[in-house]
């Protein structure tokens, strides 16, 4: 089944300037890019993505959720919808697992990052995994929501569409 989902580039992907890698990943494998924008989300606008849409601070507690919003504040962030057959379970396979020390080589966090939820509890900063992308269909379609506004979303067939249909 063809699906949208969402993907942000969090601060340190910003920061570390490997935005470009990070997008022709999603590129190569022939997924579809319907949106994209940068952004300075504030704390009202990620408290509605980490808590009322995530459950953080219920699954994590006060302080996870504390120091993750300092983390995702410190730098403008990037914002995309993604499309293709099955591409929520497609975009979470090649973001890797949530800490980047045990996320597999060949994975956006596994290549890029090696950060430890240890290390970087013990100096109280967010952990800096590089990447969020939506965990369901459903936290897809919520999340999606909350980043674009309608007029944002460009439903256009891509090249490689047009040629295979
Ligand atoms: P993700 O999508 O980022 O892979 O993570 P997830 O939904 O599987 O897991 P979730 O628990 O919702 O984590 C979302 C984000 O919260 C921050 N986090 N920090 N320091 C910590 O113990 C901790 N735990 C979670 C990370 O930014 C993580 O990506
Ligand atoms: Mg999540």
């Amino acid at each position: 089944m063809i699906q949208k989902t969402l993907v942000v580039l969090k601060p340190d992907s910003v920061g570390r300037s490997i935005v470009g890698e990070i997008i022709s990943r999603f590129e190569r494998v022939g997924l579809h890019l319907v949106s994209m924008k940068m952004l300075r989300p504030d704390k009202d606008f990620l408290y509605h993505h980490y808590e009322t849409l995530g459950t953080m601070i219920t699954r994590h507690g006060q302080h996870v959720f504390d120091i993750t919003l300092k983390m995702m504040m410190t730098w403008p962030v990037v914002a995309m919808i993604w499309e293709g057959v099955g591409s929520v379970e497609i975009v979470r396979k090649m973001v890797g697992a949530t800490e980047p020390k045990s996320a597999a080589p060949g994975t956006i966090r596994g290549d890029f990052a090696h950060m430890s939820y240890g290390y970087s509890d013990s100096i109280e900063m967010g952990l800096p995994n590089l990447v969020h992308a939506s965990g369901s269909i459903e936290e897809a379609a919520a999340e999606i929501k909350h980043w674009f506004k309608e007029d944002e979303m460009f439903e256009h067939q891509s090249l490689h569409q047009k040629y295979t249909r």
